[in-house]
């Protein structure tokens, strides 16, 4: 399906003129898009390590889940929207770029995994089951690191081809 008319639209939009004419709006935009991704990333990271069990070692891992699951919601729905900003003001160089599109697929991808593999396991995860139910629904302790070593490498891709976008 060709979906470039979506970029015509957004290039032609009142949002692109913004974007463009305005410095100092395009500046804090960006700087909401950096926080957002400190804010995603950072949260992320912190639940990740944590079940490689390299940092907060003395915290419950499902506390620590529980905990940072609002902050990730709120840096998502952050970095989207001004995502949609920046975008305006570059639609139709991006509708051809190959590392947007690269950061998009990662997106959907990390979506789709922080939402179904991620959640699953790590509400599985052996520590968890130990505290609180039965261990035959506890998942292997490999699985639930190899499931953290793939979301880091998810978001970390996505975060590399954002920055690649300015180079190319
Ligand atoms: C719908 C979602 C998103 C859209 C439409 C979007 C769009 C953009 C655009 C247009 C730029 C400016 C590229 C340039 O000209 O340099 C950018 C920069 C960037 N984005 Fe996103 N983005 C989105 C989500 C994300 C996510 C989820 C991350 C990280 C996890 C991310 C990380 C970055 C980074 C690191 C930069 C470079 C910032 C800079 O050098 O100032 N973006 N994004």
């Amino acid at each position: 399906m060709d979906i470039v008319f979506i970029f015509e639209w957004l290039d032609a939009s009142w949002l692109s003129e913004l974007a463009r004419t305005s410095a100092g709006v395009f500046s804090m935009v960006q700087a909401v898009h950096i926080l957002s991704m400190i804010m995603l990333c950072g949260m992320l990271i912190l639940g990740d390590l944590r079940m490689l069990n390299v940092v907060l070692t003395g915290v419950p891992s499902d506390v620590i889940i529980q905990n940072t699951k609002k902050w990730i919601y709120i840096g998502l729905v952050g970095i989207i929207l001004s995502g949609i900003y920046e975008a305006s003001a570059i639609a139709m160089k991006l509708a051809t770029n190959s590392f947007f599109w690269a950061k998009m697929a990662g997106l959907a991808m990390g979506i789709v995994f922080l939402l179904s593999v991620r959640s699953a396991v790590y509400s599985r995860a052996p520590e968890v089951i130990g505290s609180n139910g039965p261990q035959s629904d506890a998942v292997e302790a490999w699985v639930v690191k190899l499931v953290a070593l793939a979301n880091l490498f998810i978001w970390f891709s996505v975060a590399a081809n954002g920055r690649w976008i300015g180079f190319s």
